[in-house]
């Protein structure tokens, strides 16, 4: 596994590549990442895994500098799970000049998490397209868990016509269901207990819309309250279709149901997909 920090390197280690299959990240690594990994490795020869948090995606009073950053353990895993390539760019190396142009996202990215995050996702798209143009992969790994983002990715490939193909890798869990992320590890215990009601009330949600409930703004309500009453304080709980991210409506067959939640400073967020009873 070569660690490699600059991009001239990595133009130089990849440019014989072929197939090369790309998982970016922010590192602080889980099974969630390394289930990326290993889809990578089932796409393409020549695995490359970046770690680098993002500043341009983080909010001014979000958590960049507490962002967890734990790179030699997030070695020690990528070496396990069969990496060819870490990319460890500090941010220079990704901004040597002031980033004036960025791309902007669709409208899409103002709704959902970008309500509460604004410019959130001009920032991951951005980064993404970089990254993109440094490796030059011909697959590229994302994760359902960030539904949103992943959907945004998937329209910046396909607008912007990027030759690249995106899979997506489904959500590792912890085993009492919470979404494993690297902002679990600001939960104090007790907050940690109370985490998996997130993903409970989503599943909620999924149940009804399964046996037959139609009245989507209905079930997003109930799940908010019963959150809110739980001590959350919660951004959204949304049914939307699972291909547009439009609000859901009764001609959707699959359906996503996403769901953004803090306990305390930490922000949680969850969804899962559906198909709607016929
Ligand atoms: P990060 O939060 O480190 O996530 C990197 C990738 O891992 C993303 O595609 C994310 O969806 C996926 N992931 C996170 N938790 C997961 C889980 N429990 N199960 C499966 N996959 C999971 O997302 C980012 O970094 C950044 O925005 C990035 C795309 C790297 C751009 O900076």
């Amino acid at each position: 596994m070569h660690i490699i920090s600059t991009v001239a390197e990595l133009r130089q280690r990849l440019k014989k590549q072929k197939s090369i299959a790309f998982v970016p990240t922010m590192g602080n690594l889980h099974a969630g990442h390394i289930h990326l990994v290993e889809l990578a490795r089932q796409h393409g020869q020549c695995v490359v895994v970046s770690i680098f948090v993002n500043p341009l995606q983080f909010g001014a009073h979000e958590d960049l500098a507490s962002y967890p950053r734990t790179l030699e353990a997030d070695l020690a895993k990528l070496k396990l799970a069969g990496a060819d390539i870490v990319f460890t760019p500090n941010e220079h190396e990704i901004y040597p000049v002031p980033q004036t142009l960025t791309v902007e996202p669709p409208a899409i990215a103002n709704e959902l998490c970008g309500a509460s995050r604004p410019d959130h996702f001009r920032g991951v798209a951005t980064v993404a397209l970089k990254l993109f143009n440094m490796v030059q992969p011909q697959v590229a790994v994302f994760g359902k868990k960030d539904f949103q983002q992943l959907f945004i990715i998937r329209e910046l490939v396909r607008q912007l016509n990027l030759p690249i193909e995106i899979i997506a890798g489904e959500t590792v869990r912890e085993p009492d269901g919470l979404a494993m992320s690297s902002r679990n590890g600001y939960l104090n215990p007790l907050q940690r207990m109370e985490a998996q009601r997130l993903h409970r009330a989503l599943q909620q949600v999924v149940k009804a819309v399964e046996s037959g409930q139609r009245d989507f703004s209905a079930l997003e309500s109930q799940a908010v309250q019963h959150l809110i009453q739980h001590g959350w304080v919660v951004d959204y709980i949304s049914v939307r279709s699972a291909t547009s991210l439009a609000p859901a409506t009764l001609d959707d067959h699959d359906l996503v149901v996403l769901g953004a939640a803090r306990q305390g400073q930490t922000r949680l967020i969850d969804s899962l997909e559906c198909c709607a009873a016929t």
